[in-house]
């Protein structure tokens, strides 16, 4: 018989715990008759033998192997070096889309439960670009930068995962919530593939909702939405949002998804305050395994086990985080985690009967065939045979003088070179030419140069707008150069507010 191996990585804190408690409940529901758990080494242990990544060589070769991980949740080193793991997972294994399902759950007491509206929403979020880039450096005494990259295959991948899912699970319509109106290249990007994927799946609705308004929209009528689909940052705010509106981050499970790898998790984090009392509600943990069970192909597995979870939460089962005293079945004093999951031990093969039970197949095999490993990265493209030109540079400068005297200054380092200056910015706001004396600058300026009237883009190369950078880094102190340039004759650069 097919056999799937799944990585395995119990994490810190209350991780071994939950886990435990997961693990308990899988083996009881049958899921070892078809997949096997592969222990791998990250997370703390890792960390305290001076790994400063917390995962060894041999880990990523498992999970690398066998395509899935599971992972309880891992403690972040605080200072130093140490990045956070959970981060370094997602990124190092291209998991690009970020799964989350809100749920109202029976015995999870929220504002929402008492006004008898059900939840019942997913937000899919982009995990690995936007300024979870880390890309960061600091540019002069006063200014540090943070990059934010948005990629056309990045958007791509996210918004076809959305599509595709809400294909599956029948949804009538997906949202995309973006700041295109402020950031009009990045979130516009974002924005304008969502557009195009959506063009696949034509039986679904489209809206799209800028991420401020989402906010507001999903505390005052959360009902309204099926699935959104947002950019990282974005995605990362709006999901807590999410899960608080459910009952916070304990009943909240979160996938991964990747080509070829993905991950589930609990969303929460350590519990170091409560971490070996044996007292953690593993239930995010759980509902993440069972989104783990639908991907490998067992669903009738999965649905075995959801059902038996809700069976129990809604006699009143609870641990110490949450609980709901008008259920017949609460006790005062919570469950163990030993305990809690005992009890939906003892309910697996029932239904709930306050909530819809999930449907439960007659069978489930595994379905999940991991791909050969590829010979190196790959490069992923969206865009090809566009034609690009140098139509200018804005070369970023760190300087004590007032617009004026730089402008002055920097007319004359463009003399006798194909650019003129055409703008000062500090701190993204037009300081030269006009402009209001009011605008207060700080030590980081933006100088724009473009073309001269009368020269084409494409009618110089990159080289003379260098030239350009190396006779101003003579006088001045340069703390970043971008290239400006134009695509199919678009041009690829923003204007500074006011311009
Ligand atoms: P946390 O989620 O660990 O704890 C916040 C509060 O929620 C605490 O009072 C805790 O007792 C409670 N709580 C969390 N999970 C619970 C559960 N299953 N049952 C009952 N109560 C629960 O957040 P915190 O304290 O900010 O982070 C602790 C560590 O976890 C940090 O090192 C952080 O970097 C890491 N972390 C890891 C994540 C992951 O592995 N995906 C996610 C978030 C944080």
């Amino acid at each position: 018989m097919h056999r799937v191996y799944i990585a395995l990585a119990p994490g810190d804190g209350i991780g071994p715990e939950i886990m435990d408690a997961s693990l308990a409940l899988f083996k009881a529901a049958g899921v070892g008759d078809h997949a096997e758990f592969v222990p791998v080494d990250m997370g703390k242990s890792v960390f305290d033998t001076g790994n400063t990544k917390g995962i060894t060589d041999e880990a990523v070769r498992t999970v690398e192997d066998c395509g899935v991980l599971f992972k309880g949740p891992m403690e972040t080193p605080k200072g130093g070096g140490g990045k956070s793991i959970n981060v370094t997972l997602r990124k190092l294994f291209s998991t690009y889309a970020n799964f989350r399902v809100f749920k109202s759950l029976p015995g999870v007491q929220t504002v929402y439960s008492k006004a008898g509206i059900h939840l019942d929403f997913s937000i899919v979020r982009e995990n690995i670009e936007d300024t979870y880039g880390g890309v960061e450096h600091r540019l002069s005494n006063d200014m540090i930068q943070c990059k934010r990259l948005i990629s056309a295959p990045g958007c791509d991948q996210v918004h076809r995962f959305a599509f595709q899912t809400a294909r599956q699970l029948g949804l009538k319509k997906v949202f995309c919530g973006h700041k295109a109106n402020i950031m009009k290249m990045t979130d516009g990007l974002f924005l304008d593939r969502f557009k195009f994927a959506a063009k696949d799946f034509p039986e679904i609705e489209t809206g799209d909702v800028i991420v401020d308004a989402l906010c507001m929209n999903l505390v005052i009528k959360p009902q309204q939405y099926q699935m959104i689909v947002l950019p990282n940052l974005q995605g990362d705010i709006v999901s807590d949002l999410a899960a608080g509106l459910v009952g916070g981050l304990g009943f909240a499970p979160s996938a991964n998804i990747g080509k070829h790898i993905s991950i589930f998790e609990a969303v929460h984090g350590t519990a170091p305050d409560i971490a070996g009392k044996g007292v953690a509600n593993p239930t995010s943990l759980i509902l993440s395994g069972i989104m783990m069970l639908r991907h490998i192909g067992l669903l009738k597995h999965a649905a075995v086990v959801e059902n038996a979870l809700f069976a129990a939460l809604e006699t009143g089962l609870h641990t110490g985080d949450f609980g709901d005293p008008s259920l017949p079945g609460y006790k005062k004093e919570p469950a163990t985690t030993k305990q809690f999951v005992q009890g939906i031990i003892d309910k697996l093969g029932e239904k709930p009967k306050t909530v819809p039970a999930t449907p439960v197949p007659e069978q489930s095999t595994p379905t999940l065939n991991h791909a050969p490993r590829p010979s190196s990265q790959q490069v992923i493209r969206t865009f090809v045979n566009i034609m690009s030109h140098v139509a200018g540079c804005d070369v970023y400068l760190d300087s004590p003088l007032a617009p004026v005297a730089l402008a002055h200054e920097m007319q004359q380092a463009a003399q006798d070179t194909p650019f003129k200056l055409t703008l000062i910015s500090n701190r993204g706001t037009q300081v030269w030419p006009g402009g209001s004396v009011y605008t207060e600058c700080v030590d980081y300026y933006r100088v724009r140069f473009e073309l001269k009237d009368g020269i084409l883009p494409g009618s110089i190369g990159q080289s003379r707008a260098i030239a350009l950078l190396d006779k101003i880094a003579e006088k001045f102190i340069v703390c970043s150069y971008e290239l400006l340039r134009t695509f199919d004759g678009v041009r690829g650069y923003s204007m500074a507010q006011g311009q």
